[in-house]
C-alpha cells in the first residue's frame, strides 16, 4: 500500500499575506494540486492567523474533493472551525500560539482527559482523529486509550539526524509505528519530510497511511513547478522508487 501525500499549503498562505493581495490564490492552488495527483490537503490555522485564515479554511472545503486534514491546536475557536467546516481528519497539535512551527508531540498521557473529551467531540462532528506524537512507543498507548484513529508521527528528528545515518535515524520511527500496528490505530507522519528523506520513511514503514509535506515540497516547486513537486514527491512514497528496472 503506499502512503497518500496530503499537501500543506500554509505556505502558499505565508506568501500571500506577505503583499496583502490575492497572489498566489490558496483556493485555486488547491484545486490545482489535487488535479496534480495530491491525495489531500492539508492546513494549520493558527489563532493569529499568519498563514492560513480561518476564512481560507471555510472556503476551501467547497473545493477540495481529495481528503481534506485541518491540524492545529484544539483551543475553542479551533474547534468550533472544525465542527463548523467538519473535515475528514483533524490532527491535533500541542503548539502554543508563540511556536514557529509545530515542535512537540503530545504527552498522551498527562493530556488524557482533554484528548479524550476532544476526541470524542471530534467523532460526534464526522472527523477522523490523528494526534500528533514524537517517536515514543508508551504515547502510542496513551493515543489509543483517548479514542484516537491514528497517530502523526513528528518526524523533525527523523529529518534532522538522517544524513547522520538513515536506520539510527529510522529506529524509534519503527519502533513507535509497530506498537501502533499492534494496536490497531492507524499511522500518519509530518514535518521535515523532503525529496532526500521520504522514500526511505516509507519503504521502511510499510503501514504508513499518510504523510502531510508543506515547507519543502513548496520550496522544491520553485525550482521544479508545482505539478512536478507534486508527482516526485508521490513517486518517492513508492517502495519500488530507486530500484533498478
Ligand atoms: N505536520 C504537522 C503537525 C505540522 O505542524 C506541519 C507543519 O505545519 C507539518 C506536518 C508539515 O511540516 P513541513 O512543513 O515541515 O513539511
Amino acid at each position: 500500500m503506499t502512503a497518500k501525500l496530503s499537501v500543506n499549503i500554509n505556505k502558499l498562505a505565508t506568501l500571500r499575506n506577505a503583499r496583502g493581495g490575492n497572489n498566489p490564490d490558496i483556493i485555486q492552488s488547491a484545486i490545482d494540486i489535487q488535479n496534480y495527483g495530491a491525495e489531500g490537503i492539508t492546513v494549520h490555522p493558527r489563532s493569529d492567523e499568519r498563514h492560513i485564515r480561518y476564512a481560507d479554511v471555510r472556503l476551501l472545503k467547497n473545493v477540495v474533493r481529495t481528503e481534506f486534514n485541518i491540524e492545529g491546536y484544539p483551543d475553542e475557536k479551533f474547534l468550533q472551525l472544525v465542527e463548523e467546516v467538519r473535515p475528514h481528519q483533524v490532527t491535533l497539535v500541542p503548539d502554543g500560539p508563540d511556536v514557529l512551527t509545530s515542535n512537540n508531540g503530545w504527552d498522551t498521557l498527562i493530556n488524557r482527559s482533554m484528548l479524550t473529551e476532544i476526541t470524542q467531540r471530534l467523532h460526534a462532528a464526522g472527523c477522523r482523529v490523528s494526534i500528533f506524537l514524537n517517536p515514543e512507543p508508551s504515547m502510542v498507548e496513551g493515543a489509543k486509550a483517548c479514542g484516537a484513529d491514528r497517530i502523526e508521527l513528528y518526524t523533525e528528528t527523523y529529518a534532522s539526524q538522517f544524513k547522520h545515518g538513515p536506520e539510527a535515524a529510522l529506529h524509534r520511527f519503527k519502533k513507535t509505528a509497530e506498537e501502533a500496528v499492534g494496536l490497531g490505530i492507524g499511522i500518519n507522519a509530518g514535518h521535515d519530510l523532503d525529496m532526500a528523506n521520504l522514500n526511505y520513511f516509507a519503504r521502511n514503514i510499510p503501514s504508513l497511511l499518510e504523510v502531510s509535506i508543506g515547507h519543502a515540497l513548496i520550496c522544491d516547486a520553485l525550482y521544479f513547478g508545482l505539478q512536478n513537486a507534486v508527482q516526485m514527491y508521490k513517486v518517492r512514497l513508492q517502495s519500488n522508487f530507486g530500484d533498478p528496472m
